[in-house]
Protein backbone atom coordinates (compact mmCIF):
# COMPACT_ATOMS: atom_id res chain seq x y z
CA UNK A 1 0.00 0.00 0.00
CA UNK A 2 1.09 3.62 -0.72
CA UNK A 3 3.05 5.33 2.11
CA UNK A 4 2.69 9.12 2.61
CA UNK A 5 3.95 11.55 4.46
CA UNK A 6 2.05 14.96 4.59
CA UNK A 7 3.66 18.26 5.47
CA UNK A 8 1.80 21.12 6.54
CA UNK A 9 1.62 24.21 7.90
CA UNK A 10 -1.71 25.17 8.58
CA UNK A 11 -4.96 24.04 10.17
CA UNK A 12 -4.48 21.25 7.29
CA UNK A 13 -7.90 21.05 6.21
CA UNK A 14 -6.51 19.65 3.30
CA UNK A 15 -5.19 16.56 5.65
CA UNK A 16 -7.97 16.01 7.00
CA UNK A 17 -9.43 15.40 3.72
CA UNK A 18 -6.70 13.06 2.91
CA UNK A 19 -7.21 11.28 6.35
CA UNK A 20 -10.92 11.19 5.06
CA UNK A 21 -9.90 9.34 2.35
CA UNK A 22 -7.29 7.19 3.21
CA UNK A 23 -10.35 5.28 5.50
CA UNK A 24 -11.26 3.48 2.37
CA UNK A 25 -7.56 1.58 2.90
CA UNK A 26 -5.91 2.58 -0.44
CA UNK A 27 -2.63 4.72 0.99
CA UNK A 28 -1.88 5.74 4.70
CA UNK A 29 -0.69 8.17 6.08
CA UNK A 30 2.87 7.31 8.01
CA UNK A 31 3.55 10.77 9.63
CA UNK A 32 2.97 14.57 9.27
CA UNK A 33 5.20 16.96 9.47
CA UNK A 34 5.12 20.86 9.77
CA UNK A 35 7.22 23.46 9.32
CA UNK A 36 5.87 25.44 12.57
CA UNK A 37 3.49 25.13 15.47
CA UNK A 38 -0.05 24.85 14.30
CA UNK A 39 -3.42 23.41 14.74
CA UNK A 40 -3.09 20.60 11.98
CA UNK A 41 -0.47 18.90 14.25
CA UNK A 42 -3.06 18.05 16.91
CA UNK A 43 -5.42 17.39 13.92
CA UNK A 44 -3.16 14.43 12.80
CA UNK A 45 -2.75 13.27 16.69
CA UNK A 46 -6.78 13.36 16.74
CA UNK A 47 -6.56 10.34 14.55
CA UNK A 48 -3.76 8.52 15.54
CA UNK A 49 -0.73 9.67 13.15
CA UNK A 50 2.26 10.17 14.14
CA UNK A 51 3.14 13.85 13.71
CA UNK A 52 6.27 16.32 14.53
CA UNK A 53 6.88 19.71 13.98
CA UNK A 54 10.15 20.96 12.72
CA UNK A 55 10.40 24.31 13.22
CA UNK A 56 11.78 26.52 10.52
CA UNK A 57 13.21 29.02 12.15
CA UNK A 58 15.22 26.23 13.84
CA UNK A 59 16.47 24.19 11.17
CA UNK A 60 16.93 27.01 8.64
CA UNK A 61 18.33 26.06 5.19
CA UNK A 62 19.02 22.12 6.88
CA UNK A 63 15.12 22.06 7.01
CA UNK A 64 14.59 20.25 3.83
CA UNK A 65 17.83 17.76 4.55
CA UNK A 66 16.10 16.81 8.77
CA UNK A 67 13.25 16.15 5.73
CA UNK A 68 14.87 14.27 3.95
CA UNK A 69 16.13 12.11 6.58
CA UNK A 70 12.94 11.50 8.31
CA UNK A 71 11.00 10.49 5.20
CA UNK A 72 13.41 8.74 3.19
CA UNK A 73 12.90 4.84 3.30
CA UNK A 74 9.82 5.35 5.51
CA UNK A 75 7.44 6.94 3.03
CA UNK A 76 6.76 6.06 -1.05
CA UNK A 77 5.05 9.86 -1.61
CA UNK A 78 5.34 13.04 0.02
CA UNK A 79 2.29 15.76 -0.47
CA UNK A 80 2.35 19.34 0.59
CA UNK A 81 -0.86 20.31 1.74
CA UNK A 82 -0.53 23.95 2.85
CA UNK A 83 2.84 23.19 3.04
CA UNK A 84 4.47 27.08 3.33
CA UNK A 85 8.45 26.36 3.55
CA UNK A 86 10.45 26.09 0.16
CA UNK A 87 12.06 22.71 -0.52
CA UNK A 88 15.28 22.99 -1.19
CA UNK A 89 16.69 21.66 -5.14
CA UNK A 90 18.67 18.58 -3.46
CA UNK A 91 15.35 16.95 -2.07
CA UNK A 92 13.65 17.99 -4.92
CA UNK A 93 15.63 16.31 -7.17
CA UNK A 94 16.40 13.14 -5.02
CA UNK A 95 12.13 12.49 -4.63
CA UNK A 96 11.86 12.69 -8.27
CA UNK A 97 7.72 12.72 -9.07
CA UNK A 98 7.42 11.58 -5.70
CA UNK A 99 6.59 15.33 -4.11
CA UNK A 100 3.11 16.39 -4.64
CA UNK A 101 1.66 19.51 -3.84
CA UNK A 102 -1.86 21.66 -3.96
CA UNK A 103 -2.03 25.07 -4.97
CA UNK A 104 -5.11 27.23 -5.32
CA UNK A 105 -5.00 28.78 -8.75
CA UNK A 106 -5.05 27.57 -11.99
CA UNK A 107 -1.69 26.93 -12.78
CA UNK A 108 0.83 28.42 -14.14
CA UNK A 109 -1.43 31.58 -13.83
CA UNK A 110 -0.55 33.03 -9.96
CA UNK A 111 2.56 30.57 -9.69
CA UNK A 112 4.81 32.01 -6.74
CA UNK A 113 2.12 33.70 -4.57
CA UNK A 114 -0.01 32.53 -1.66
CA UNK A 115 -3.08 32.58 0.41
CA UNK A 116 -5.57 35.20 -0.04
CA UNK A 117 -3.12 37.45 -2.47
CA UNK A 118 -3.83 34.46 -4.96
CA UNK A 119 -7.28 35.44 -4.57
CA UNK A 120 -7.13 38.73 -4.35
CA UNK A 121 -5.34 38.98 -7.93
CA UNK A 122 -8.04 36.46 -9.53
CA UNK A 123 -11.15 38.97 -8.32
CA UNK A 124 -8.61 42.34 -9.00
CA UNK A 125 -8.04 41.00 -12.85
CA UNK A 126 -12.16 39.99 -13.62
CA UNK A 127 -10.68 35.87 -13.99
CA UNK A 128 -14.25 34.60 -14.89
CA UNK A 129 -12.39 31.10 -13.41
CA UNK A 130 -10.51 29.93 -10.29
CA UNK A 131 -9.57 26.50 -9.51
CA UNK A 132 -6.54 24.55 -7.74
CA UNK A 133 -3.94 22.83 -9.54
CA UNK A 134 -2.23 19.49 -7.74
CA UNK A 135 1.22 19.39 -9.32
CA UNK A 136 4.84 17.80 -8.64
CA UNK A 137 7.15 19.72 -6.77
CA UNK A 138 10.70 20.66 -8.89
CA UNK A 139 13.32 22.82 -7.78
CA UNK A 140 11.12 25.64 -8.94
CA UNK A 141 8.44 27.15 -7.42
CA UNK A 142 5.03 25.95 -8.16
CA UNK A 143 6.37 24.98 -11.76
CA UNK A 144 6.38 21.42 -12.10
CA UNK A 145 4.17 19.15 -13.93
CA UNK A 146 0.48 19.37 -13.63
CA UNK A 147 -1.52 16.71 -12.64
CA UNK A 148 -4.95 17.40 -11.70
CA UNK A 149 -7.31 20.71 -11.90
CA UNK A 150 -10.29 21.70 -11.64
CA UNK A 151 -11.98 24.85 -11.86
CA UNK A 152 -14.73 27.23 -10.14
CA UNK A 153 -16.65 30.06 -11.83
CA UNK A 154 -15.91 33.39 -10.25
CA UNK A 155 -19.24 34.76 -9.46
CA UNK A 156 -19.72 38.82 -9.73
CA UNK A 157 -20.48 39.29 -6.32
CA UNK A 158 -17.53 37.08 -5.43
CA UNK A 159 -15.09 38.74 -2.89
CA UNK A 160 -11.17 36.96 -2.07
CA UNK A 161 -13.02 35.60 0.90
CA UNK A 162 -15.68 33.85 -0.65
CA UNK A 163 -13.38 32.73 -3.46
CA UNK A 164 -11.40 31.18 -0.90
CA UNK A 165 -14.20 29.04 0.22
CA UNK A 166 -14.91 28.01 -3.03
CA UNK A 167 -11.53 27.06 -3.58
CA UNK A 168 -10.57 25.07 -0.81
CA UNK A 169 -13.87 23.03 -0.87
CA UNK A 170 -12.47 21.50 -4.65
CA UNK A 171 -8.57 21.39 -2.91
CA UNK A 172 -10.70 18.76 -0.58
CA UNK A 173 -11.79 16.56 -3.09
CA UNK A 174 -8.59 17.21 -5.88
CA UNK A 175 -6.26 16.61 -3.60
CA UNK A 176 -7.25 13.31 -2.53
CA UNK A 177 -8.00 12.18 -5.70
CA UNK A 178 -4.84 12.61 -7.33
CA UNK A 179 -3.14 10.77 -4.05
CA UNK A 180 -5.67 7.81 -4.98
CA UNK A 181 -4.65 7.96 -8.34
CA UNK A 182 -0.99 7.29 -7.60
CA UNK A 183 -1.80 4.68 -5.47
CA UNK A 184 -3.60 3.00 -7.97
CA UNK A 185 -0.56 3.19 -10.51
CA UNK A 186 1.95 1.89 -7.47
C1 LIG B 1 -4.66 25.71 0.91
O1 LIG B 1 -5.35 26.70 0.20
C2 LIG B 1 -3.52 25.20 0.08
O2 LIG B 1 -3.81 25.14 -1.28
C3 LIG B 1 -2.52 26.27 0.32
O3 LIG B 1 -2.63 26.54 1.70
C4 LIG B 1 -3.94 26.29 2.13
C5 LIG B 1 -3.84 25.33 3.28
O4 LIG B 1 -5.01 25.14 3.95
N1 LIG B 1 -1.22 25.89 -0.16
P1 LIG B 1 -5.16 23.97 5.02
O5 LIG B 1 -4.06 24.12 6.06
O6 LIG B 1 -5.10 22.66 4.32
O7 LIG B 1 -6.51 24.23 5.64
Amino acid sequence: MLSIGVLISGSGSNLQSIIDYSKNGEYRIDIVISDRECSGIERARAHGIKAICLDRKVYKKDLSKKIDEILSNKVDLIVLAGFLSILDEKITTSWRDRIINIHPSLLPKYGGMYGMNIHRAVIEANDKYSGCTVHYVDAGIDTGKIILQEKVRVEIDDDASDLQKKVLSIEHQLLPKAILDIARNY
